[in-house]
């Protein structure tokens, strides 16, 4: 990538070849899992421009003008005009949208960040103000009837939209389309070519079977399409956007065999274990569930040691992990009871040492 900012972007901290990006990201890989699998670590491999559906930029003010702006590498904020790993329709949006907002003084003043999503679908941006935006709203819908995009203005406990904000997606997963609609304040898969990569790798690598418990699902990214594979689907999620999405998306994609419930992972826990009884459960069965499957994609933190000892007892694991450390100490308790048997590396975070795994677990006989 040759872009003018590299070594001084804070963003884009790894700043050798794509190539050596790769061998190092492998070599990490294998050194941090060689004790639990022997097998190929699969790669895949991200484009290295343009593949950032979601992305942050802080405003800079200098003489009365603006522009984005990155942490630098010396932890300094660093002026910015362009960023190459966002996608083509952020790129084209980011100078259309600095220009406009400073034909309006009312527009400038105070902003300090700006955030944008993309999909299939949707271009939505959204304004971070330190003031009263209510002040602003006619300047904001001016902007948003110019521009025609998504807009969405936040300040402290102030939310503000304009035009449509919905973030409709579609993605293609071994060959089908999947159609989505998520909520900006929840987590979406940064990379969007990457997250299709990694559904299919989920669904492909499994054979299916009885019933399939997911925790940590969001608004159902790997649930809708993998649910074709099990009879029955009991999914959960602590936040209340990503299932009230959840629900949306099971009647976008006709899927009926899902059971969304906001709970978090402690609380399904101890809901299997019947130490406690959720009015957000009324009308599940607990006990009419035979799983063969669970499917856990944690936050960086991992699983908690509940999640774990339930997992214990299931026959087979999906795992994907974005920090290869915390999967590390999970696994190493998890080998206890269950032996690897797929295990992929996802470059959902090229130019940075972040890196997302997949893997697949299977109980010992
Ligand atoms: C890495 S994201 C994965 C979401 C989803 N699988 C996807 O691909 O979009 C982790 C998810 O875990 C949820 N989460 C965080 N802490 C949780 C908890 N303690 N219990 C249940 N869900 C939690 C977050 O809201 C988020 O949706």
């Amino acid at each position: 990538m040759d872009c003018k900012y590299l070594h001084r972007c804070g963003s884009c901290a790894l700043t050798i070849s794509y190539n050596e990006q790769k061998k190092l990201k492998i070599a990490k890989i294998k050194e941090l899992f060689g004790k639990f699998y022997s097998g190929e670590f699969e790669f895949f491999q991200s484009n290295e421009t343009g593949f950032r559906s979601r992305a942050e930029f802080g405003i800079w003010h200098e003489d009365g003008d603006i522009s984005y702006c990155m942490r630098g590498v010396n932890s300094q904020k660093l002026p910015i005009d362009s960023c190459q790993i966002v996608d083509l329709k952020i790129s084209n949006l980011m100078p259309r949208l600095l220009n406009a907002i400073k034909d309006d003084e009312a527009l400038v003043g105070r902003l300090f960040g700006v955030e944008f999503i993309s999909s299939a679908k949707s271009l939505v941006a959204t304004l971070l103000y330190h003031k009263d935006i209510n002040q602003i709203y006619d300047n904001l819908a001016r902007l948003q009837s110019r521009l025609e995009i998504g807009l969405i203005a936040r300040s402290r406990g102030v939310k503000l939209e304009f035009g449509n904000v919905n973030i409709d997606e579609i993605l293609m997963v071994n060959g089908r389309k999947f159609y989505y609609t998520m909520s900006d304040t929840a987590f979406i898969q940064p990379n969007r070519n990457m997250n299709e990569k990694m559904i299919s790798w989920a669904v492909d690598g499994i054979m299916g079977g009885a019933d399939l418990i997911e925790l940590y699902c969001g608004h159902g990214n790997f649930t809708i399409p993998i649910s074709f594979k099990f009879q029955k689907v009991l999914a959960t999620e602590i936040s209340k956007s990503s299932i009230d999405m959840a629900l949306k998306n099971c009647k976008l994609n006709s899927v009926n065999n899902i059971k969304f419930a906001r709970l978090s992972a402690a609380e399904i826990m101890s809901a299997m274990a019947k130490e406690r009884e959720f009015e957000r459960l009324r009308g599940v069965d607990l006990d009419s569930y035979k799983f063969s499957h669970i499917l856990v994609d944690p936050p960086r933190a991992g699983c908690e040691d509940s999640v774990l000892k339930f997992m214990s007892g299931i026959d087979n694991i999906i795992y994907i992990s974005c920090n290869p450390h915390t999967l590390r100490d999970n696994l190493n308790i998890l080998s206890q009871t269950h032996k690897v048997v797929k295990f992929a590396i996802f470059d959902q975070f090229v130019h940075t040492n972040h890196i997302e795994c997949g893997v697949i677990l299977e109980k010992f006989n």
